[in-house]
């Protein structure tokens, strides 16, 4: 779970407040609760020290000090059954599965106004924790087969926006398209469609690369089979996408009033 940070001690440093100030104190922090912006994200990687939790960091980073409140949860760490394909969700409204964390998972999605999906590319996908938690999300809807194909209706109506922050190995970001349209997908079938925002780190292999200065990345590229000539633009190439994820999270932190499914 990530907290903003410090804000035990910046009270233990304030000077003692009058009546007036701590009532305005109060109500201060009544509207700062009441728009703050409540961001739930799923971290895929299994590297802990990898550039998918860096990129993330750096989203939460952007967001916490723009005032949202956060919390990180890894997806491999969460006890999650896989969906059984009972279809039983379209008449429970529920999943029936029980005996494992998606209640509690489930609860604090519909109360999310931001879901942040992070996630290394794996053979154009996500990786496998992050596709059992999402097959979970039938869940959420009713599905009825037509002559004209399948037809997805929401349980309750969903206004969230939605974050992808991908890395991967490859140079360009074409092995990312299975997952650009999977999210396209569910934002129309849950109405987030125009709501899905990406971010896409390339030519990342080795934990903590994104973090790297050029001087390391020159010394890493003939090992991992890369021209040292492109360390330099790489670098500032990882440094801007860091300051993206950072900015977004800031962004977000702090969009317009978002109506959060019931
Ligand atoms: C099982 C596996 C499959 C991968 N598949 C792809 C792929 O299809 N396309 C790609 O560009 N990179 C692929 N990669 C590379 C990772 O996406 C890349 O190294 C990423 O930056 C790892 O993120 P992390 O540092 O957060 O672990 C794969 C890596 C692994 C381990």
């Amino acid at each position: 779970m990530v907290k903003p940070g410090g804000r035990q001690s910046r009270h233990t440093l304030q000077k003692p407040r009058g009546h007036r100030g701590a009532h305005r104190s109060r109500k201060n922090n009544f509207y700062k609760r009441l728009f703050q912006r409540n961001i739930l994200a799923f971290n895929g990687s299994p590297r802990r020290a990898g550039n998918t939790t860096h990129l993330l960091r750096e989203f939460l980073r952007g967001a916490l000090e723009a005032g949202a409140r956060a919390e990180e949860l890894v997806a491999e760490e969460l006890n999650l059954k896989y969906c059984r394909g009972c279809l039983r969700c379209n008449v429970l409204k529920r999943c029936s599965i029980k005996g494992d964390d998606w209640e509690a998972v489930s609860q604090k999605i519909l109360k999310a106004d931001v879901l942040v999906f992070a996630s290394p590319i794996y053979f154009h996908h996500l990786t496998a924790p992050l596709k059992k938690l999402l097959d979970r999300f039938r869940s959420f809807i009713h599905v009825q087969i037509t002559e004209q194909g399948l037809r997805h209706t929401p349980w309750q109506p969903w206004q969230k926006r939605v974050v992808l922050l991908l890395c991967m190995g490859s140079s360009n970001d074409a092995d990312a398209q299975p997952v650009l349209d999977l999210f396209n997908f569910l934002g129309s079938v849950l109405g987030t469609s125009n709501n899905v925002r990406s971010i896409i780190g390339t030519r990342l292999a080795v934990v903590n690369q994104v973090t790297m200065d050029a001087e390391q990345l020159r010394a890493l590229y003939p090992k991992i089979g890369l021209p040292e000539s492109l360390a330099e633009e790489d670098y500032h190439r990882n440094q801007a996408l860091m300051r993206n994820c950072y900015e977004l999270g800031k962004e977000l932190a702090t969009a317009e009033t978002l109506n959060r499914g019931k």
